[in-house]
């Protein structure tokens, strides 16, 4: 098993008038080159799961285990070893003030020494240079240009690349293209699924987007009240649709479903 998360109960300002259970008896079993697509609504605790097995904070109870060993415990920094994440803010991947290529030797020289002291050495640059032209988004032509002259999609597109330059055994992807438009959200779907696919990565990846959850990844996780309620993945998956989904949201409110309500997920 690659994670194995274990009955996570999460609070926030536990004992405070503002307590808030975030989650409440999370179990996830995922295997070796699972892609999970995690769907639910405005504080089910997706981002929640996403940050205790980043080890952004330690869960109140329950065990977090990867590839056999137990990192309940384990800090954030000692985690990044394994771990690459991608957040919705375009803003948050990549060093504004530094150029393309800076951004990508750092990515590339993730969980070793002397990071900042190195130069770009000119092998590096060009395998920056093959690797940009895969995204197709003329970026090899523009290594020495800041980052924070970039458009969110190409931000985006390249914080994708330095996520998985050093290859991580699991991927975390929360919302990474709500904050783009429809076009370029699609194009970065198709390099997550691309890359996601060419390396076989394990990933779970956090979306609002019923359509999205249903076309990439080989499973379904749906989370509700910070549990999780429902799993499932290949052939039963695929035959899922947003209508199925849809029900099952308001089901677990305990309202029905019709058409119009659709949009009010
Ligand atoms: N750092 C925090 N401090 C206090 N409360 C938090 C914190 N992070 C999350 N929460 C609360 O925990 C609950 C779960 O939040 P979480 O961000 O995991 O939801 P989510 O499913 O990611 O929602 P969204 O779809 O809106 O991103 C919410 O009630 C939220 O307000
Ligand atoms: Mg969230």
């Amino acid at each position: 098993m690659m994670l194995s998360l274990t009955e996570i109960v999460k609070y926030f300002h536990r004992g405070s008038v503002n307590e808030v259970l975030a989650l409440n008896g999370a179990s996830l079993e995922v295997k070796r080159g699972d892609f999970v697509s995690i769907i639910g609504s405005n504080g089910a605790g997706k981002s929640t799961l996403l940050n205790c097995v980043a080890g952004c904070f330690a869960p109140d109870s329950g065990s977090i285990v990867v590839k056999g060993t137990d990192v309940t415990s384990w800090p954030e920094y000692k985690r990044a070893a394994y771990l690459s994440r991608v957040f919705q803010d375009p803003l948050r991947g990549t060093c504004a003030s530094g150029t393309i290529e800076q951004n990508l030797a750092m990515a590339s020289r993730r969980g070793k020494r002397n990071t900042l002291a190195m130069g770009v050495k000119k092998r590096e640059r060009e395998e920056f240079r093959e690797q940009l032209a895969t995204l197709k988004l003329g970026l090899e032509d523009r290594l020495k240009d800041r980052a924070g002259l970039l458009s969110g999609g190409q931000r985006q597109a390249l914080t994708m690349l330095m996520a998985t330059m050093v290859r991580p055994d699991i991927l975390l992807l929360d919302e990474h293209t709500a904050a783009l438009d429809p076009k370029t959200s699609a194009q970065i779907l198709e390099l997550t699924d691309q890359i996601i696919h060419e390396q076989h990565l394990t990933a779970m990846m956090v979306t609002h987007n019923m359509q999205h959850a249903l076309e990439l990844g080989n499973r379904l996780v749906m989370m509700h009240q910070g549990q999780i309620i429902l799993d499932v993945e290949g052939d039963e998956k695929k035959k899922l649709q947003v209508q199925d989904l849809m029900e099952r949201f308001y089901a677990v409110r305990g309202e029905t479903y019709s058409d119009d309500r659709a949009l009010l997920v």
